[in-house]
């Protein structure tokens, strides 16, 4: 072992790798599947272009004892994700505590440790990347040697792979020349060896999430990796205008033990479209093969294949990978060596080592690899690109989180969603680009022009035979919440889609003054462009305000594109309420929610509020003061945020 590289945040040592290498365990549990794959990525092109070894450990498999008097031949690397406000994600919660041990007993000079550090973090947050820079800080601290500048991945401005990529490509030399290692020439080395074989039998899997669906029964209790496959009971759109589309989707939990609060989210696996299943196979010269059984295993113990094994090249494309993400340059990068003219090798080789080129070219107009080698070179089929790069490259399928939009105390058996379907058009007869998740809703609700096959929409897979098409749904609990109290005033702050865990919330408190409970004080603050346009459930509201009575329920509505008009936001009702949300928030004990956009709105939002809070005579204007106080509510669970 010549060095260690740590993953998502971890460190091995000698004795841990053979720990490891017995258990078998997975290297690494991801808080966020990037934290994964970019580690992956790192040890992978150590390993290939330098020789250098890596080990990807998750933080939590380790005791960090000896982490500061580790030798030099070896480099520790820290992939570390900030959550929220500056917090460590769940696997490095002991982690952090042992880094505040450090800063507490710091010893000058003493440290023999050298690494490396990226972090993962989003700059529309005040603490940002506050993890990789507070364990940067303590090490310093204790006299560490840093290899190369700590980078920073921003999520936010959604340059997170660009900003690792760009750390990578400055940081991997210097890893390199710490240990003497020069640059190797390229050899792609498979991390998994992919057989046909013949056709599929019962064994193979057709898009199937486990094997208990592929044995036909499927069972709960249901999670994320064994969802259940809801029938859909109705999806309509709520208002249509152009490039937007609001859709409402309705599924029946009936026939499982799942069950959710108002406020929860709901987790759903899309399915790709036929459209790009079939650009895919056609681009990679699998359509003649699409269909014949492969069996995929790992070329590493380690490393465990990221779909199952036996299936077919079909439903790899249509189920399993997330083949209309973002392509990433390091992708180019490699297909680079497989391009089938040197014409199209020259093109990659461009997009790939040139940052502001690829901005333009792909990621701007938001191409997936498919679409790109397809624009590069049409004609001749990508068949030299081994099938276990693209595995290795593109990301699994992942799950899509919604807030629910319903309450179960309005009907236990049903949960829907709120969600709006957008397409943006590119110029320069670029498609235009759509949204998987939320296309694959818009397929539901359009049978006729399903853009999804008739029996691949079916999720589980043509074995199970379902009289309507159903949905892999599974429930994230969220601490987005009723108070526990009816009584207790509520405040909701919900522009656009935000407003979906609120429909949510109201059919709770509609339903409790139903059965004669009495209900505190609740008030609705609802943004949109134009009554015409995109009034979502404006009905439903009144229908609300009947039930609960205006004096209890207080709707309040922002257009910020009516003709005529002035642009009205959420925040801007808040001046004429002011008296009340004083009332509420400072005397009556009233939560307050924020749902929605978390670039801008949830901190105008916080800034108004504050403003409006400010007037209160305790705090004498002082907006600062206001804020500090609301930031204590948020600590005691009375500011709830439920932002994207
Ligand atoms: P706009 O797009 O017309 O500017 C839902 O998206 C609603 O939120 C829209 O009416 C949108 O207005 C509005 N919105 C945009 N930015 C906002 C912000 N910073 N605060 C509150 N609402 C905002």
């Amino acid at each position: 072992l010549k060095t260690v590289a740590c993953g998502a945040v971890g460190y091995l040592s000698n004795s841990y790798l053979q720990q490891y290498r017995k258990r078998q365990i997975e290297p690494l549990i991801p808080q966020k599947p990037e934290d994964k794959s970019i580690s992956k990525t790192l040890s992978k092109e150590a390993k290939t272009r330098f020789g250098l070894e890596c080990l990807i450990a998750d933080l939590d498999d380790h005791d960090f004892d000896d982490l500061l008097t580790l030798s030099k031949d070896k480099i520790v690397v820290f992939l570390l994700a900030t959550y929220g406000e500056g917090e460590p994600t769940d696997n490095a919660i002991s982690f952090n505590r042992h880094v505040q041990g450090w800063t507490e007993n710091s010893q000058q000079g003493d440290s023999t440790l050298h690494y490396a550090g990226f972090g993962l973090g989003n700059s529309s947050y005040q603490f940002y990347n506050e993890m990789i820079k507070y364990v940067d800080s303590a090490l310093a601290s204790n006299a560490a040697h840093r290899i190369g500048n700590i980078g920073l991945g921003d999520d936010g401005k959604g340059t997170l792979e660009e900003d690792f990529l760009l750390w990578k490509e400055a940081t991997l030399p210097q890893l390199a020349q710490h240990f003497g290692l020069t640059e190797r020439s390229y050899t792609y080395e498979p991390s998994f060896l992919v057989e046909r074989q013949g056709a599929p039998t019962n064994d193979t899997f057709l898009g199937e999430p486990n094997k208990k669906y592929l044995r036909n029964k499927p069972r709960g209790p249901y999670t994320l990796s064994n969802p259940y496959a809801a029938p859909l009971i109705c999806a309509r759109e709520l208002c249509v205008n152009g490039t937007r589309k609001f859709l409402h989707t309705e599924l029946d939990l009936s026939g499982s033990t799942l069950s959710y609060e108002a406020g929860d989210h709901l987790a759903i696996r899309p399915t790709n479209s036929d459209l790009e299943v079939k650009r895919f196979l056609r681009v990679f010269g699998l359509h003649d093969i699409q269909k014949d059984e492969i069996a995929v295993s790992s070329n590493d113990s380690a490393i465990k294949a990221p779909i199952p094994s036996l299936t077919t090249h079909e439903a790899v494309a249509r189920y399993y990978l997330d083949i209309c993400a973002s392509v990433s340059r390091q992708l180019l990068r490699t297909a680079a060596n497989f391009a089938p003219t040197n014409n199209a090798k020259a093109q990659l080789q461009i997009l790939s080592t040139q940052p502001a080129a690829f901005q333009r070219y792909v990621s701007d107009r938001c191409l997936n690899i498919a679409q790109v080698l397809e624009l590069i070179e049409p004609t001749v089929a990508w068949k030299n690109v081994p099938f276990s790069m693209l595995l290795e490259y593109i990301p699994v399928m992942k799950p899509r989180y919604y807030s629910i939009s319903s309450s179960p105390l309005s009907s236990k058996r049903v949960v829907s969603i709120t969600t709006v379907v957008q397409t943006t058009k590119f110029p320069e007869a670029i498609e235009d680009f759509k949204g998987v998740a939320t296309n694959y809703l818009l397929a539901l609700s359009e049978p006729s022009e399903r853009n999804l096959q008739k029996s691949t929409h079916q999720v589980s897979g043509p074995r199970q035979r379902y009289s309507k098409p159903t949905s892999l749904v599974s429930i994230r609990r969220s601490k987005f919440k009723l108070p526990q109290h009816p009584e207790t005033p509520i405040i909701m702050i919900g522009p656009g889609t935000g407003v979906a865990p609120f429909r949510g919330f109201l059919q709770t408190r509609v339903q409790l003054r139903k059965e004669a409970k009495s209900v505190g004080r609740t008030m609705l603050f609802y943004g949109c462009r134009k009554k015409s346009e995109d009034f979502l459930y404006e009905t439903e509201w009144q229908e609300f305000e009947h039930v609960l009575t205006p004096e209890v329920f207080s709707f309040n509505v922002a257009f910020s594109r009516e003709e005529g008009q002035p642009k009205q936001y959420v925040q801007h009702l808040f001046a004429k309420h002011a008296e009340d949300l004083r009332d509420l928030v400072l005397r009556k004990g009233a939560h307050v929610y924020i749902c929605g956009d978390a670039h801008r709105m949830a901190r105008d939002v916080f800034k108004t509020m504050a403003s409006v809070i400010a007037g209160d005579s305790q705090f004498n204007n002082d907006v600062d003061k206001a804020q500090e106080h609301l930031v204590l509510l948020k600590g005691s669970g009375r500011w709830l945020e439920d932002v994207w």
